[in-house]
Order: C-alpha cells, then structure tokens, then sequence
C-alpha cells in the first residue's frame, strides 16, 4: 500500500502536505512522508500585548513531531526525494535541520547523513539525530563550512540535499503563515522571527504572498527578522567568518537564503535587526517564567526583537498612532527541551533535603 493511501486513511488528523495540498509541489504519484506536523498553537500573550500596546501572539513551532519547524519543511522535501528515487538524504546543521530530516529518512525507509559543527550542537538534538539512526558526522568547522560540503556531495552523489536551499523545504515552511491566517482570519501586521540560514523567513514571505495571490488574505505583513548580534551578517553587510552565539541554532556567518530574506524584508516594508544574547536570554527566560512558553535560546530572539523595538520606540514609529489596533506574531522556532544545558546555567540547582516534612516545609518557605 502506498505511503499516501496509508497516511489520508488513518485517523488523528492529516499532515500539512494533505491539509494544504492545493499550495504545495504535490501530486498524486507523491508519497506523502509525514508525522503529523503542523497545527502549532497560537497563542495570544495578554503580557506582551500589555507590554508592547498592540495584540501580540506567540506561535509556538516546538510542538511538532521533532520539536522545530524544521518538520513542515522535511516532509515536503523528504516525500519530493521519495519520489525522485534518492535512497538518502543528507543535510549540515545547527541541530533542528538534522533532528528532523533524521526522523523524516527513518520514516520514509531512507539513510541520513547530517554534517555538524563539533560542539556546537544542542545536546537534544544531537541525540534526536542519532536515535533516529542518522550518520553523524561533526567537522572541526563551523556552519557554514559544513553546507558547502553537502552542497558538493548532493551535486557529485545520488544523495538528496534537505537543507533549505532546496526549494522543497520553502514550500513547506510556507504553511506557518497559512496557518497564522487561518487562525487570525488575517495576516498579522507585524511577523518577528528568528533569522539564521533565512530561510524560515524567505519561506514565511512566500507563505503569506501564496495566500494573497490566492484571495484568502487581503494585506500583507511588515517582516521583522532578528539575528544574534554575534552571527548579523545581514544587519553588518558583511560575512561573519567565525560566528558567535549562545543561541547555537542561528550561529551562521553567511545565510544561503539572504538575497531572498533581504527581498522580504523591503517587499514588506520590514526590518532585519540584531539583538545581543544577553537580550536573547532575557526573553527566553521571561517566556518559560511569564507565559510558561519553555523555547530554545534561537526561537527567543523574535520576542527579544520586540522588546527591542519596544523599547527603543520604533514600533511605535512605524505603526503611528493606530499602534493598539495593530497585532503581531512571534514565532517561536523550537522547544526549550532541545537545549537543556543552557536551561540549567540559567536556573539555581535544587538542593535536596531530609525526606520529612518539616524540611520540606522549611525549603518552601526558604
Ligand atoms: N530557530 C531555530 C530553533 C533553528 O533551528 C533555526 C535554524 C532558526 C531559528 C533559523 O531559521 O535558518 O531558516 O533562518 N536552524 C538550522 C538548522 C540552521 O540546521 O537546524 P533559518
């Protein structure tokens, strides 16, 4: 039985490849590779709207099947592969890219091979790979070093590349924005979101153009990119040669979508700014103790971009005074679970105390 057969039949809900399939490079001869992914919530923060004096909304991408967004573009372009004949599938990442084409591949049948910077990969999602029985292979180089290497590879070899350089991965990524739509019935006014490859935001623009184009949404988004301070490439004008972040996700000195990202930001009207990791830690603290939203570090960079623009009163200045009737949408890339050690170099370490109940009441109070 084919995978599409098998996957339209069951039931608990469809894939956004079935959802969304009149916007997406599918046919019927497409085996449809999925794990469920898609419909993220959204999630209304009534803090950051009060914060920040417009509706602001949290869409909150760690809750697909491998804890990314990366999934709605894998299985776009890890069916298209199937479909093409690859038997393999190989990608360089920061973590999330390699998680998800991992569990995509083990899925479809197919092998992986993820290219990673040694020792700059979360631990979670360096586990995800391997338990998905990716090969793993970490280079004495950073990011982008490592996606000029599967570049060659996938041009000399039969091995599929799933980084978002191919067009597959866009495709699929687009269904964030179709799915803010739908939920808001609107585009928001503003879109923040973490920028590294750009290739989450080049897909979001075509997201929102597609439903334009389509009549299903009447105006289109200001997009608001945010990359780390120390990987701002398109803030500077210039390739960063060696990267520095604590947010690991988004340390890439040289974007492969950047032409693209760059064409987004001044379509819309937006921005791509870059906001420092003592501003990104600060909003991936303030999301897990305010809003109970637990993000990886990258993911916190669009929120820690609002703060930003709050504070300096440029959203102000660019929404004028109809600022309260304006919304926004941040999303949020990845789960806080991928990366646990940052998460306990933020927190004090629990101290263990008599199993009584005096000394547990004497710790509650302390
Ligand atoms: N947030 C997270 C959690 C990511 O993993 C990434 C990218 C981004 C934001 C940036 O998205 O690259 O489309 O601009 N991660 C890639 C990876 C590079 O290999 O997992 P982008």
């Amino acid at each position: 039985m084919s995978l599409t057969r098998t996957n339209a039949a069951r039931p608990g809900g469809q894939g956004l490849m079935e959802r969304y399939r009149r916007y997406l490079p599918v046919s019927k001869n497409t085996p449809v590779v999925s794990l469920n992914e898609g419909r993220t919530p959204l999630i209304y923060s009534e803090k950051l709207s009060r914060i920040a004096g417009l509706s602001v909304h949290l869409k909150y991408e760690g809750t697909n099947p491998t804890g990314s967004f990366k999934d709605r573009g894998m299985t776009v372009a890890v069916s298209k592969a199937k479909e093409k004949g690859a038997r393999a599938v190989i990608c360089a990442s920061t973590g999330n890219t390699s998680a998800s084409a991992a569990a995509y591949a083990a899925r479809a049948g197919m092998s992986c091979y993820v290219i990673l910077p040694e020792g700059a990969v979360a631990l979670g999602k360096l586990s995800q790979a391997m338990m998905c029985r990716a090969k793993v292979i970490p280079i004495r180089g950073n990011f982008d070093e490592a996606l000029a290497i599967v570049r060659e590879v996938s041009s000399r070899t039969k091995v599929a590349l799933v980084n978002s350089v191919n067009p597959d991965r866009i495709e699929g990524q687009k269904t964030g924005a179709f799915e803010i739509c739908d939920a808001m019935t609107c585009a928001p006014d503003f879109h923040l979101i973490p920028v590294g490859n750009a290739g989450n935001i080049t897909a979001y623009w075509k997201g929102y153009r597609d439903y334009a184009a389509a009549g299903r949404i009447r105006r289109l988004p200001r997009m608001m990119g945010f990359q780390a301070k120390g990987a701002s490439p398109m803030v500077s004008g210039k390739i960063f040669s060696k990267p520095q972040t604590i947010a690991t996700a988004i340390r890439i000195g040289n974007p492969a979508s950047w032409l693209s990202a760059d064409l987004a930001r001044s379509e819309s009207g937006g921005l791509i700014d870059a906001v420092t990791d003592p501003q990104i830690l600060a909003a991936y603290r303030w999301l897990a103790a305010e809003e109970g939203v637990f993000v990886e570090p990258a993911s916190a960079a669009s929120v820690a971009g609002l703060f930003k623009l709050v504070r300096s009163g440029q959203l102000k200045k660019i929404a004028g005074s109809a600022l309260s009737r304006k919304t926004a949408v941040c999303i949020l890339t990845g789960h806080g679970l991928k990366d646990p050690s940052t998460a306990l170099d933020c927190i004090r370490t629990p101290r263990p105390v008599p199993a009584r109940l005096d000394a547990v009441l004497k710790e509650m109070h302390s």
